[in-house]
């Protein structure tokens, strides 16, 4: 089973809580429902019950600070910058490892960091990581490929709030497009060649397009500045090295209406089992620029790894995890079967799947915890940023 088909049958668990739209219909019958379900002695008891039982697992989940924020603010995807990642993360991430010389000159609008969304879902994640690169000072512009059906200046649609944050706040450019739909094996990536259509933003020189399952640790400009190639990807350092695979995590590219036009019929004569990481691949292997997977493409998976060898690219080295992490800029969730970090894992799970501590040379016991406490930390830090709160469950609790 390869690695990208693992990470579609994690997604299979996506929440589809979002995006129903139809909460205006039946309103007086649901009120009244509501009303008669509240006024049962029974539901009340039980309904106080599990309320405080959510509150202090709220409380014991969430540290003090999100705490405060969770009940004077219902936002699940927050908007408000904080959070270093992990004990051992920088606080302010540079905003840049370059020298200012290299940079005179440098016209950053022809550049963007490009993200495409297909649901309500994936905007929350993707506005996320464009606040990233907002906090982080990243230099080129951010594109967000949003479905034309969201409206922008809708009074209370979620979409449209969180659209606005993005292009208000994080200084987001939004591009309406139509979803590329196939028909799939698997549904749940139906609708992954949306991200193709960053082929088509030919308004600028060169996109890079990130998945949004993942944090940016540090800024990518300098990518922008790589020796000109239609496409640039690292490769899944993760699966058979003798295959070679490209990953479409992270892609680089030179949007261009005939490399456009080609992809689009490599889409139109894809089989069912093709999805936009097989595209580019049988597209690009031959001809693609290289990028390395370190720094550009860490798995958090690694951090639960006994054998380190292909992400280091030698058997020489010590895995040391703080210095992997300190490196990486570009950290993709991705643990299977532990669920993506915007869902909820059941403990028993993370407990069994968590990071082994390691033997510690220095003391001899097995007290080096450091990549299960930096594993823990990039799933808190991603749930904390995005606010996924107990109020959210509690009101879908009583709507039932
Ligand atoms: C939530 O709080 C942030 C700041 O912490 C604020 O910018 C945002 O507008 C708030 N959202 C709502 C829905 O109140
Ligand atoms: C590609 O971009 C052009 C504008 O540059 C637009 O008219 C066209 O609809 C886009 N194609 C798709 C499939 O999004
Ligand atoms: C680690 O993996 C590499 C390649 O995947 C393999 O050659 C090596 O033998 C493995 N090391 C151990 C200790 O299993």
């Amino acid at each position: 089973m390869t690695m990208s088909s693992i990470s579609r049958l994690v997604d299979k668990f996506r929440w589809s809580r979002m995006g129903t739209g139809n909460e205006e219909q039946g309103f007086t019958p649901f009120k009244l429902k509501v009303m008669q379900l509240l006024t049962s002695k029974a539901v009340r008891a039980i309904s106080i019950i599990a309320l405080l039982v959510l509150v202090i697992l709220g409380l014991l989940q969430l540290p003090s600070a999100s705490f405060d924020r969770f009940w004077r603010n219902s936002s699940f995807c927050s908007s408000s910058p904080s959070h270093s990642l992990s004990p051992s993360a920088p606080s302010t991430p540079s905003a840049d490892n370059f020298q200012p010389d290299e940079l005179n000159g440098i016209d950053w609008s022809r550049f963007a960091y490009v993200q495409y969304v297909t649901n309500t879902e994936y905007l929350c994640n993707s506005v996320m990581l464009f606040e990233t690169l907002h906090r982080q000072g990243s230099k080129a512009d951010r594109l967000m490929m949003y479905p034309s059906s969201f409206a922008v200046d809708g009074a209370n649609a979620e979409e449209s709030r969180l659209l606005r944050l993005a292009r208000d706040n994080f200084g987001v450019k939004l591009m309406p497009i139509e979803i590329q739909r196939r028909a799939t094996s698997d549904v749940t990536w139906a609708e992954s060649y949306t991200k193709l259509l960053a082929f088509n933003q030919t308004q600028y020189d060169r996109v890079l397009s990130l998945d949004s399952d993942a944090t940016v640790l540090q800024p990518m400009d300098e990518l922008f500045l790589a020796p000109s190639a239609l496409v640039a990807m690292p490769r899944a350092y993760w699966l058979n090295f003798d295959d070679r695979i490209l990953s479409a995590q992270l892609i680089l590219i030179e949007p261009s209406k005939y490399e456009f036009s080609r992809v689009m019929n490599a889409l139109s004569a894809a089989t069912s089992n093709d999805y936009d990481m097989e595209i580019v691949n049988n597209l690009y292997k031959d001809s693609c620029l290289i990028l390395p997977h370190r720094p550009y493409n860490l798995l958090t998976g690694e951090f639960r790894s006994n054998n380190h060898s292909d992400y280091l690219g030698n058997s020489e080295e010590e895995w040391d995890p703080e210095k992997a992490f300190k490196e990486a800029k570009f950290l993709h969730f991705s643990d299977w079967p532990v669920p993506k970090p915007w869902l909820s894992a059941p403990s028993s799970m993370i407990q069994d799947k968590q990071p082994k501590c390691q033997k510690n040379p220095k003391t001899g016991e097995e007290d080096d915890c450091r990549s299960r406490d930096m594993w823990l930390g990039f799933y808190s830090d991603f749930r904390q940023r995005r606010q996924v709160s107990s109020f959210v469950i509690l009101v879908a609790l009583l709507s039932v």
